[in-house]
């Protein structure tokens, strides 16, 4: 942890996210939360909730999300270190001197400078210039990017200090270097540099692929995260791609950033790339401000196939509409654009809804005649399912998935949806929602607990549906932390951390006393009790009528066994 990771802790600890919202917001109590009209978008109605719990604030009607940083920054339209002194003043937190507002303009000075230097050797070195012609770059290209290279015994250090006098905390702060016993060394070397541009066109940083032949580091390093570079929150080609994403209103997401060169050099500049990271939410967050559709179009390997449902999750939860496309039978864009161009083009144009996409692609190795892949395939959809916030996006992946599939899902046995609270303020009476709304309500109103009560925590196996289930298993690891410390550990796993803030953000209706809410936790612990059996008995009572079928009675007579002990359970649940 940096010195300035801990003066953001600090003033975090001593300021109230409610006390600072309020300043701009009207706010009103809800449960554990407050809520109030959204200052960030026009509206009559409020869906603007801060919790006091995690000290966020969320607003359901236009996504905007974060912490008191952020909601400074945004609401006084000012930037990180004007923020940061803002906030530090009013907690009584004095800044070293550093941490101002000059630190950003040195570092994005020292980026700046870089990028002129690489791209000065690119012109002297043979090697590279013709590395990257092989590849297929042209001189345009490199000039819009800005490619450079970085080259074998690189003298970035005695460039930058020619013309000023850095200090070495500054050098070291850029993520250009690194510190070794005999001081400061330079951490790129032999490498093509792909300067990575903030929204506003600043070089924060940089992406090196090795030239063949050096097999010093992995294929591609990046610039360290630094004080102006989070690969959390850039995408590789947000800059070079911002206009044409605004015409074509789509986003075409992909994975390297020579796909996006490749795709600019022919003619498709709609397109950008994480960082040697998985997508991110707070990447595709700030896409949103300028599409909502998003193309995603990774390579075609697991990888790239894990990429997608991931992406297709986060865009669902942010209100975006996914489609998707696959390079095959190629490796990736920058291949299929060199070998079928039109194909490419092709994709794009009939770009397919994500959904379909992805279902159809899991279901050619399932078999449905087999139990086991049909409860897979049914959690499989659940988990697809459950972040989806648009509802009419929902209603029409649940009807894909019941062509694609052929399975009746969900179908409860005929029993009765949860309904939320006494009140009944909202009620879910989707019934093939009802599935997901059972666990999430238990979570819920476990979460709602200033202290989580042990005597409640049921068994994991009775969490069903993948994504909650990952994250009750969180919740069972750390259930003694206080929520704003859980949030922070959740952090690192974005996809969960996701589905808790939703959770959290949800604790605006709750039932009124602490007495209410022991007995409905003690309800649905039971109710999920049974639910996990009935799953069971209706596992069990198939695998008994196949086992008949086939003559196997051993089997069948084991299975009648345990349906015997799971309808006793049931009896006395
Ligand atoms: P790929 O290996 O598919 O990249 O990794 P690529 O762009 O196709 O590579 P070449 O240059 O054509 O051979 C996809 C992305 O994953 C990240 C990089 O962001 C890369 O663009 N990556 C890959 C790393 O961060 N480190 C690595 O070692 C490899
Ligand atoms: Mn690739």
């Amino acid at each position: 942890m940096t010195s300035s990771d801990n003066q953001i802790e600090e003033i975090k600890n001593r300021l109230d996210i409610v006390n600072v919202v309020s300043k701009y917001v009207k706010l009103k109590q809800a449960g554990k939360n407050y809520v109030g009209l959204c200052p960030f978008h026009n509206e009559k109605t409020p869906s603007f909730v801060v919790s006091p719990d995690i000290q966020r604030y969320k607003c359901f009607g236009c996504l905007e999300s974060g912490d008191i940083f952020n909601f400074l920054q945004k609401i006084e339209n000012i930037d990180f270190p004007e923020a940061l002194e803002k906030l530090a003043k009013e907690a009584g937190v004095e800044l070293k001197k550093q941490e101002g507002f000059s630190k950003y303009k040195v570092l994005e000075e020292i980026n700046y400078k870089a990028t002129r230097y690489y791209y000065n050797q690119l012109k002297e070195s043979k090697k590279a210039m013709d590395y990257l012609k092989g590849r297929g770059f042209n001189k345009e290209s490199i000039k819009n990017f800005g490619i450079g290279y970085a080259p074998k015994k690189p003298e970035l250090k005695k460039y930058l200090l020619r013309t000023k006098d850095y200090s070495q905390r500054q050098l070291l702060d850029s993520g250009l270097f690194t510190l070794k016993d005999k001081g400061i060394k330079e951490k790129f070397y032999d490498r093509i540099m792909f300067p990575i541009r903030s929204t506003r066109g600043k070089v924060i940083g940089f992406t090196g692929r090795v030239l063949p032949g050096n097999d010093w580091g992995p294929k591609y390093m990046n610039t360290p995260d630094t004080p102006i570079y989070h690969k959390r929150e850039n995408l590789f080609g947000q800059y070079e791609s911002r206009q044409e994403i605004r015409k074509k209103d789509l986003a075409i997401i992909c994975e390297g950033s020579t796909d996006v060169i490749s795709a600019h050099q022919h003619g498709i500049k709609n397109i950008v790339a994480p960082l040697g990271t998985g997508l991110t939410k707070e990447q595709l967050e700030k896409l949103s401000k300028t599409t909502k559709n998003i193309l995603f179009f990774f390579d075609s390997d697991e990888a790239g196939r894990n990429a997608l449902i991931r992406g297709f999750k986060i865009a669902s939860q942010l209100g975006l509409v996914p489609y998707a496309a696959s390079p095959e039978p190629y490796k990736d864009i920058d291949e299929l654009l060199q070998k079928e161009e039109k194909l490419m083009r092709k994709h794009i144009t009939n770009k397919i809804e994500a959904f379909s996409f992805i279902l159809s692609t899991y279901l050619e190795n399932k078999n449905l005649n087999r139990l086991e892949d049909v409860q897979e395939v049914k959690n499989f959809i659940g988990s697809l399912i459950f972040p989806v916030r648009d509802k009419t996006l929902l209603n029409l992946y649940k009807s894909k998935s019941i062509k694609l599939s052929k399975l009746a899902l969900f179908e409860t046995d005929g029993e009765k949806p949860y309904k939320k609270g006494k009140k009944g303020h909202i009620q879910k009476v989707h019934v093939n929602m009802a599935y997901n709304e059972v666990y999430r309500e238990y979570l819920r109103l476990l979460l709602l607990q200033d202290q989580i009560d042990k005597k409640f925590l049921v068994d994991k196996k009775y969490i069903l549906p993948t994504t909650l289930q990952q994250l009750y298993l969180e919740i069972l690891k750390n259930y003694r932390k206080g929520k704003e410390e859980l949030y922070s550990i959740l952090h690192e796993t974005t996809e969960i951390t996701e589905t808790f803030e939703d959770i959290i953000f949800d604790l605006t209706t709750i039932p009124k006393q602490e007495e209410e809410i022991k007995e409905e936790l003690e309800k649905l612990s039971k109710r999920l009790q049974s639910l996990y059996l009935k799953e069971q008995q209706k596992i069990l009572s198939q695998k008994i009528a196949i086992a008949e079928e086939k003559r196997d009675t051993k089997n069948a007579e084991e299975y009648l066994k345990k349906l015997a002990k799971i309808n006793k359970l049931l009896q006395e649940n």
